[in-house]
């Protein structure tokens, strides 16, 4: 299996993603580290918590930056609701394990193997950039860098900026240079995951145990987008996961990736499909989704959980 650290801000599809990253045997989930973002950090950690005490895991969740590197710290409620899991409520989590995230992530890449520990971030990048930043050779030890994050086209924050990219561009930036090959889950990937009252019926029929029903739930309480004509919400979050687990469900290619970081702009996110600058191809875009075997892996990985 590959050794993941992931970093996450739970969020309603976050703790879904963690719940197919704990149900999935090919992924080695190391810790669990936690930044503010869809909501505040004093909701994410204990949602973080809960997420994997509900699944029953030992898996260590750490606490880590309440705000940017840069800036203010701006929440999403709208969207996750003031609890960030979308009025779900799950059993409070075991409690989180001492300490501070970007350290916990720098003595994880200490002991490791060159190139053998892949970063898997589903929130504001600032974690991982706190932990690479300080120490910048242990870039070195990373296999990969998989991120929802930063939009091809328009934005979900601004017109320009997608929610993630856009509380952190500066720490976006600093794993985009940091040489190591980073793979994205854009708003235009995830925006073909889409939530609709039929595949939420269908996961609600698949066998399965408490978080199962916990996803079902969470995923019946998602907004329905304006974005999509009312037919459903994205589900970004578990959309790089599946990467990581079943990458034929995917069309990607390779673009050298910026993010912008000044003015209106802040935070867009800027993708070179077509090898039109000269920068390095830094990056590899998720271009094209199966959904529907997407969604059946959802079901089938979370369904073995308690
Ligand atoms: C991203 O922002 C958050 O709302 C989601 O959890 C996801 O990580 C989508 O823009
Ligand atoms: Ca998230």
């Amino acid at each position: 299996p590959r050794t993941i650290l992931l970093d996450c801000d739970p969020g309603t599809d976050d703790a879904i993603a963690l719940w197919l990253a704990l149900a999935s045997p090919e992924l080695a989930l190391r810790m669990v580290t936690v930044a503010g973002g869809n909501v505040g950090l004093e909701r994410t950690l204990p949602n973080a918590r809960a997420v994997l005490g509900l699944a029953g895991s030992a898996v260590p969740v750490l606490a880590g930056a309440d705000r940017p590197l840069i800036g203010r710290f701006r929440s999403e409620t709208a969207v996750h609701g003031v609890d960030g899991l979308g009025g779900v409520v799950l059993p409070e989590g075991p409690p989180a394990a001492p300490g501070l995230a970007s350290d916990a992530i720098r003595a994880e890449l200490r002991a490791a193997a060159p190139g053998s520990v892949t970063l898997l971030g589903l929130g504001p990048a600032t974690n991982f950039a706190l932990a690479l930043a300080t120490e910048p050779f242990l870039a070195d030890r990373v296999a990969e860098i998989v991120l929802m994050t930063g939009a091809v086209g328009e934005g979900n924050w601004t017109e320009a900026a997608e929610f993630n990219a856009a509380m952190d561009p500066e720490a976006l930036m600093v794993l985009l240079r940091c040489g190591r090959p980073v793979t994205l889950a854009t708003l235009d990937l995830t925006a073909q995951a889409l939530v609709t009252p039929e595949r939420v019926a269908t996961l609600r029929a698949a066998p399965g145990g408490r978080c199962l029903a916990a996803t079902a739930g969470i995923l019946a309480a998602l907004p329905p987008s304006r974005r999509f004509g009312h037919r459903g919400a994205p589900l970004h979050d578990p959309c790089a996961v599946a990467w990581l687990l079943a990458p034929d469900l995917f069309i990607h290619r390779p673009v050298a990736a910026e993010v912008v970081r000044d003015g209106a702009d802040r935070g867009r996110t800027r993708i070179d499909r077509w090898g039109r600058n000269p920068l390095p191809r830094n990056a590899c875009l998720l271009e094209r989704l199966d959904a529907d075997r997407f969604f059946a892996l959802l079901a089938e990985r979370i369904g073995r959980l308690p």
